[in-house]
């Protein structure tokens, strides 16, 4: 899988947390996003009627067999607010060996990667409409994922409105909670003080390490959206932000010297 290169040694030289869901007290609760109707084209509600039940898992709060739900075991790579679907068609269409699950509430936006992955004829995307971070919590289980992506999350300018942004402490060990050993969690945004954040935050995070010094190149897998392309022209920049979950330790000497 194209994902970027693992660190060789990212031990942290404790072990990992016990497997076992977050505990509830810990489960961020974020208002990451506001409800958009928005306008939904005539394209996008012909895919929900009648597209939505082939790709379109409900949200039911409890666990889910990824294996299961795509009719194998190749590895999962789940996305976060995939907006319009752009991106992830296109990584869905050049990695057919991945299975890919997006989360996204705005319903204009699953009906447009609906639509993507007819005309792409995709088979290994599925989707769920629902607030990422529950999905997260009550739907994925521990170690089970190879990758998560989030690119462009809503940055929520306003200082009063940060405690709305995605990536925060408790986000960022939840979902780290969800990657296997050595699964990667990228990010990407092009608001400099939101990167400084989410560097910041997933440095902090214990089960994290970060695959390069500070902000990554962009992985090649990540196609250039139209978006970012018109922000490069006028001169924004993006970080790209590449961890990997921490492997766990090897057994210490100590305990095998005393059997
Ligand atoms: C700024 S857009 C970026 C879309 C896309 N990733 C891109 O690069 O064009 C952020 C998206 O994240 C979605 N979003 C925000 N918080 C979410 C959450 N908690 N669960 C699911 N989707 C969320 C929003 O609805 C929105 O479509």
């Amino acid at each position: 899988m194209s994902t970027p290169s693992r660190p060789s040694e990212s031990h942290s030289g404790s072990p990992l947390p016990e497997a076992g869901n977050t505990p509830r007290a810990e489960t961020p609760s974020i208002k990451s996003y506001v409800r958009r109707q928005g306008k939904i084209t005539t394209g996008q509600r012909r895919a929900l009627a009648e597209e939505a039940h082939r790709w379109v898992v409900p949200f039911e709060g409890k666990p889910l067999s990824l294996a299961t739900l795509f009719k194998n075991s190749r590895p999962v790579v789940l996305e976060i607010g995939f907006g319009m679907g752009e991106t992830t068609q296109a990584i869905a269409q050049s990695q057919p060996e991945l299975n890919f699950l997006g989360i996204e509430v705005y319903t204009a936006g699953v009906g447009s990667l609906l639509n993507r992955i007819t005309q792409a004829n995709l088979s290994n995307v599925r989707i769920i409409q629902h607030d990422a971070v529950e999905v997260i919590d009550q739907a994925i289980e521990l170690s089970s994922l190879d990758a998560v992506y989030i690119f462009f999350p809503d940055p929520w300018h306003k200082k009063r409105h940060h405690k709305r942004r995605l990536i925060q402490a408790g986000f960022a060990a939840l979902v780290a909670s969800r990657l296997k050993p050595g699964g990667i969690l990228h990010c990407a945004t092009d608001w400099e003080p939101y990167a400084q954040q989410m560097l910041d935050v997933l440095s902090d995070c214990p089960l994290l390490c970060n695959t390069s010094q500070g902000y990554s190149p962009r992985p090649s897998y990540r196609p250039l959206t139209k978006f970012e392309s018109r922000g490069l022209r006028l001169g924004h920049s993006v970080a790209d932000l590449v961890f990997s979950r921490r492997l766990p330790s090897p057994p210490s000497q100590t305990a095998s010297s005393s059997k």
